[in-house]
């Protein structure tokens, strides 16, 4: 930590969240929440709510939470230690200066080592481009009609021919050699020591939300294989959880985003003006970049190269959106292969224009499939009909389907009243094996054990919450060690020796975290949208059960690590205990 705890709750302490957000956000005070529209994603209607007394906000449109730190960490992409001094200086609170020493500096997490390490890596490769080495990769760059804007914006880089240059520069920068190979910049081997991972490539710095640079991918100029290397995975380097372009995207608020495949389209794209273009980073598209992505818009467009490989993946991607309860079109890019070419060609009001034109994704996939069958064969046609009334059948809402339905006949010339016919037989074998109601927030469709655990375990830390007097009321029944997600742990416990104190704030313990990904977790762990009941009595039941979920799933963990785990007998045989004597009380809620 860079502050010293008590100092980073001083400051929050002295930065009412409500006064904070209401210098971004036009706020409306309703019920125990001040209301306003969501600044991070798109919306017409508020939902997102201040809570004066918890000092902590939620939106229930895209489900981001946190505390007046992570606030302005969010909307002004600042760092924690940013938004430290800047609400210090709000406030008008000193902050002692900083010092680093050699020792401090090896104490620092990996993490951070990281970072800073890739940091200095870009630094090398930014300067690279633009010193005289580097003019063949200017030459490409320009050639590829980037600005000199453009390139600054994306940090664009160059990795020059000399294998051992960058690794010389971070060694004098003071990296260790383990930080340097762990980061993906070297690979070591006995004879040769270090070896750069980049050479002779230009470089593209990927950055995460808060514009630190976690990983590279660097492209060949011209012909070569592979025509992209990119970084390992590595501690920071997450490719399933990072989108390229999304620190400059979150903020574009065009309504909607959009999803390429390379980072050549992203960087054209922005370029030309469409600053909400984001892609994936050389991997597939996955259900975490869909949440990710949702928590800023609900439509999502894709803009997949034109080619048979571009359609699969735009296929799949529509798939991944619709589960996260995201709406999905298909951008066409036809004559061109992707929004680059196609932009370098026509231009952007052309890209614009394919924008609004941008296919429903239900339509694509119809029509996509349309192209397997010879419509002239009344076999082939009879199984088109039957496909599309498959495909009717994974529409979780009925009206929903009732239209595409409707719009579907009339395009195919199909009669609706035998689509219907057709997309009942088949609602009814899918309902016998399936539930047909899906949900329409959330990846999963079918939850697993560990998420109902999960789910329970965030519950009972949001009423607690809530209503912290319940505390008391369990304390003897439940523990930190109960949670066995391990930031749930960690969060509990932190939790529950704060009620010992006088003054303590739940909201405090975001900024306890130092991984923004993992403030963001703990903001919603305690503001989860709890059950809404009306009777006294149905509430004391939800809680009772919710308790002994809680306490089941634990007592289950810990039976299942005994001989592995020593603590975990302890755990069970109190476990047992609790769960017994939980069975027979009664909690009453006030
Ligand atoms: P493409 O082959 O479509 O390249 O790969 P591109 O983005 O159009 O690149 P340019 O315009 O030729 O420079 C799309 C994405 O797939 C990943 C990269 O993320 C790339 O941006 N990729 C591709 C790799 O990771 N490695 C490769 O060898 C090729
Ligand atoms: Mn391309």
């Amino acid at each position: 930590m860079y502050y010293p705890e008590e100092l980073v709750e001083e400051i929050r302490t002295k930065n009412d969240i409500v006064s904070v957000v209401s210098s971004y956000v036009s706020l409306k005070k309703k019920g125990s929440n001040h209301w306003g529209c969501c600044p991070f994603h798109n919306e017409k209607t508020p939902s997102f709510a201040v809570s004066e007394t918890k000092q902590m906000y939620h939106c229930f449109g895209c489900g981001v939470s946190g505390n007046v730190y992570t606030f302005i960490m969010q909307y002004e992409n600042y760092t924690f230690p940013e938004a430290v001094k800047a609400l210090a200086e709000r406030a008008g609170v000193d902050l002692p200066e900083v010092e680093y020493s050699a020792e401090e500096k090896k104490r620092a997490n990996k993490r951070a080592r990281l970072l800073e390490v890739n940091k200095e890596a870009a630094k090398f490769f930014y300067y690279q481009l633009r010193s005289p080495n580097g003019e063949r990769g200017m030459q490409y760059l320009q050639n590829r009609a980037l600005t000199p804007d453009t390139m600054h914006k994306f940090g664009l880089g160059y990795a020059g021919v000399n294998g051992t240059a960058l690794v010389g520069y971070l060694k004098s920068k003071g990296f260790e050699d383990e930080v340097i190979k762990d980061a993906g910049l070297a690979t070591y081997s006995e004879r040769r020591g270090l070896s750069s991972q980049f050479w002779n490539r230009v470089m593209y710095p990927i950055q995460d939300i808060n514009h630190r640079v976690i990983g590279f991918g660097g492209r060949v100029m011209g012909d070569g294989e592979p025509k992209y290397l990119n970084s390992p995975e590595t501690m920071i380097f997450d490719k399933r959880r990072n989108l390229y372009g999304l620190n400059f995207a979150r903020t574009a608020r065009a309504g909607n985003m959009i999803l390429c495949e390379g980072y050549m389209d992203v960087i054209a794209m922005h370029q030309a003006g469409f600053t909400q273009a984001v892609a994936s980073l050389g991997t597939a598209f996955t259900s975490e970049q869909a949440v990710l992505l949702k928590r800023y818009t609900d439509s999502v467009l894709l803009a997949y190269d034109s080619d048979g490989a571009g359609v699969k993946a735009a296929l799949r991607g529509i798939g991944i959106l619709r589960d996260a309860g995201l709406s999905g079109k298909v951008i066409n890019m036809k004559p061109y292969k992707d929004p680059d070419e196609f932009i370098k060609n026509l231009g952007k009001e052309a890209f614009q224009e394919r924008i609004d034109q941008a296919e429903n994704s239900f339509y694509f996939e119809i029509r996509i499939l349309s192209e397997r069958f010879d419509m002239q064969d009344p076999e082939q046609k009879t199984n088109f009909h039957r496909e599309i009334a498959k495909k009717l059948c994974e529409l979780p809402e009925e009206v929903e389907r009732e239209n595409y339905l409707q719009a579907i006949a009339e395009k195919y010339l199909v009669s609706p009243d035998n689509l219907r016919k057709l997309v009942r037989s088949y609602a009814a074998v899918a309902e016998s094996v399936r539930p047909i109601e899906r949900p329409r927030s959330g990846i999963a469709t079918r939850q697993s054990p560990e998420e109902n655990a999960k789910k329970s375990q965030r519950l009972l830390i949001t009423w607690l919450v809530d209503e912290p007097s319940l505390y008391a009321k369990i304390k003897q029944y439940i523990s930190a060690e109960d949670f066995t997600d391990e930031l749930y742990a960690k969060a509990a416990e932190k939790l529950f020796s704060g009620w010992g104190q006088a003054d303590f704030q739940p909201a405090s313990i975001i900024s306890m975290f130092e991984d923004p990904e993992e403030q963001r977790m703990i903001g919603e762990l305690f503001q989860t949208t709890l059950p809404t009941l009306e009777s006294r009595q149905e509430r004391e039941q939800a809680f009772h059960d919710i308790l002994l979920a809680v306490k089941q799933n634990s007592y289950e963990y810990y039976s299942a690590r005994l001989g592995v785990d020593a603590g975990a007998l302890t755990k069970v045989v109190e476990g047992k205990k609790a769960l017994e004597n939980l069975a027979r009380t009664h909690i009453s809620l006030n």
